[in-house]
């Protein structure tokens, strides 16, 4: 590494995480981690520590993310989120990957292909969400009775998506109730893999009874938004208004108490790379934005928005202090510190004393946006059991 920034990824953390998630819901089959894109920018060699947990199945969102996940792991399923170009299906059989299909045209076509393997499918409905799959149960019917006569395409497995977490809305319970309706003539015993849920279903709802795999994203990497029972008033407040809302709507039984003992794997990095002292009225960076207010000293750092940082996130700590970030740019921040700041200390952006939440709620934003605009071009230092691995993605 060159540039002194840098993610530290702690696979210790995500591996404890999905124990964790497996002794807490341990009735299903199929644990498929979803890794898209760069494993939620953790990055992809986080996957045999997911795997040392207890993933037993992987999704990505492309056929490049799947190929790419080999070079990680040779041997556990995965399966693409995606409809692919048909043209490609041979390097799916090639490298044991198993492909979206959410129209009948496309298994026409695959009908029509000759394969020497067997390629392995799941069928996607489109249950409410409207972004992709089956929404007539004749067309799934036909889909289904085509691979059931071909020897070479293999039904593993048939899933759907929910748009909304189901706390306090009726779109869960009537994707729930699609679901049920596209499938009634399909004998979902016979398919391996049925799949519906992802983290917010796993924590929010009792097991869907015909589900035996369970999509989980952000919970993996320490955010379930669990529920604990409401202590505060605020919380009982909360608590009762969800109550009235989910009576009023007939909304069907959601889980409140189901505290998961999770932790953020993913802590972020740089280091001071350039100190000056500043005096009072003097000013800082672009379009001359700070004015210094007294006599003091400005740290540079080699983080910026082009990296996925910037003044929004307001401060860092420095030898266990916070200092104020006071501009930004698109590779470096400006930081006002004190005269007990060297060059070559290392900051933290966030990690262990500034949680990602903290973070999250200063950028108004939530987890997911958090960890994918920390861009690539941040090295990831993967640490297995205190042994350090310096990754370029
Ligand atoms: C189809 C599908 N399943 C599962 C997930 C994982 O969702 P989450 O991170 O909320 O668990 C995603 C994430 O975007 C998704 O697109």
């Amino acid at each position: 590494m060159y540039r002194k920034t840098y993610a530290k990824i702690n696979h210790n953390i995500l591996t404890d995480n999905i124990k964790e998630i497996k002794e807490k819901y341990p009735d299903y089959k199929y644990y498929i981690g979803v890794v898209k894109n760069n494993a939620y920018h953790h990055g992809i060699k986080i996957v045999n520590a997911l795997k040392e947990g207890g993933i037993n199945y992987f999704a990505v969102s492309s056929l490049e993310e799947a190929i790419n996940l080999r070079e990680y792991n040779t041997d556990t399923p995965i399966l693409i989120l995606e409809p692919i170009d048909l043209d490609y299906v041979y390097d799916c059989i090639h490298n044991n990957i198993a492909i979206t299909i959410e129209t009948l045209e496309d298994i026409k076509i695959l009908d029509q292909m000759k394969f020497s393997y067997p390629l392995k499918i799941h069928l996607k409905l489109d249950t409410g969400m409207n972004r992709l799959g089956f929404k007539k149960r004749k067309e799934l019917e036909q889909a289904q009775k085509i691979i059931y006569e071909n020897p070479k395409l293999q039904l593993e497995g048939i899933y759907s998506h929910f748009a909304t977490s189901g706390i306090t809305d009726k779109q869960w319970d009537k994707q729930l109730e699609c679901f049920q309706e596209l499938t009634k003539n399909i004998n979902l015993s016979e398919i391996p893999i049925i799949h519906m849920g992802r983290s917010l279903t796993l924590v929010n709802h009792p097991k869907i009874e015909f589900c035996n795999g369970i999509r989980l994203g952000i919970i993996m990497y320490g955010f379930s938004q669990s529920k604990k029972n409401p202590t505060t008033l605020k919380e009982k407040l909360r608590e009762s208004k969800k109550h009235h809302i989910q009576k009023k709507l007939q909304i069907s039984e959601t889980m409140t108490e189901n505290e998961l003992n999770l932790k953020t794997a993913f802590s972020l990095y740089s280091t001071v790379m350039s100190i000056r002292e500043v005096l009072k009225d003097e000013l800082v960076g672009y379009n001359a934005s700070f004015k210094i207010e007294e006599d003091s000293y400005l740290a540079t750092i080699p983080i910026g928005y082009a990296d996925g940082v910037s003044k929004k996130f307001e401060s860092v700590i420095i030898h266990n202090n916070t200092y104020p970030i006071v501009a930004d740019t698109m590779d470096m921040i400006s930081v006002l510190v004190d005269k007990s700041i060297k060059k070559g200390m290392e900051v933290e952006i966030f990690g262990s004393q500034i949680p990602i939440s903290e973070v999250t709620s200063k950028l108004d934003t939530n987890a997911y946006h958090l960890f994918n605009q920390i861009q690539n071009r941040v090295p990831r230092i993967h640490i297995t059991n205190g042994e350090e691995e310096e990754i370029n993605y």
